[in-house]
């Protein structure tokens, strides 16, 4: 299984940036504990980072063919880019996106994430956590997908 994780803008500026509403953790540290995690379920894992919302579309599109799925938190980009969401619709591959802040519980142009409405699922104020929940929950679903699969093929044979 390969899992692409996608972070979008000032996202490498965690540790830096609003530690009262990111906290002090940097990016970094959150993908190396999202790597020793997904050692344990055989998980490959590809890191993104980008402030450019070109690149990020870019990177959704290279996905197609490649990956099993994404964990994205496009960030600022998710209150805006109709981009961003039209790659994710795309590709059509299981996608979480990931919050560190509750955005519901902020200010009113951020309760609207327009990439969540094609996302798969959404986790949204867990803190850094969230990525850890979500790379348990693309696991699940990816090897629910793997079992149905594999049922439909032994029913055709
Ligand atoms: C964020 C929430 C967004 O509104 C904000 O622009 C971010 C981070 C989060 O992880 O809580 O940059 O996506």
């Amino acid at each position: 299984m390969k899992v692409v994780v996608i972070q979008g803008p000032n996202l490498n500026m965690l540790g830096v940036r609003e530690q009262h509403i990111y906290g002090p953790m940097k990016l970094e540290d959150i993908h190396k504990n999202m790597e020793e995690a997904a050692k344990q379920q055989k998980i490959t894992l590809e890191f993104f980072q980008s402030n450019f919302e070109g690149e990020i579309v870019d990177r959704i599109q290279e996905c197609l063919g490649d990956a099993d799925g994404i964990i994205i938190n496009p960030a600022a980009y998710s209150h805006t880019s109709i981009a961003i969401r039209d790659a994710l619709s795309a590709v059509q591959l299981p996608t979480i996106e990931v919050h560190i802040s509750n955005i519901y519980a902020r200010e009113e142009f951020r309760k609207k994430s327009i990439t969540a409405e094609v996302a798969t699922s959404v986790l949204s104020g867990f803190g850094p956590f969230g990525y850890h929940l979500a790379l348990m929950a693309m696991h699940q679903i990816l090897s629910e997908l793997a079992r149905i699969k594999a049922q439909q093929t032994n029913q055709k044979t």
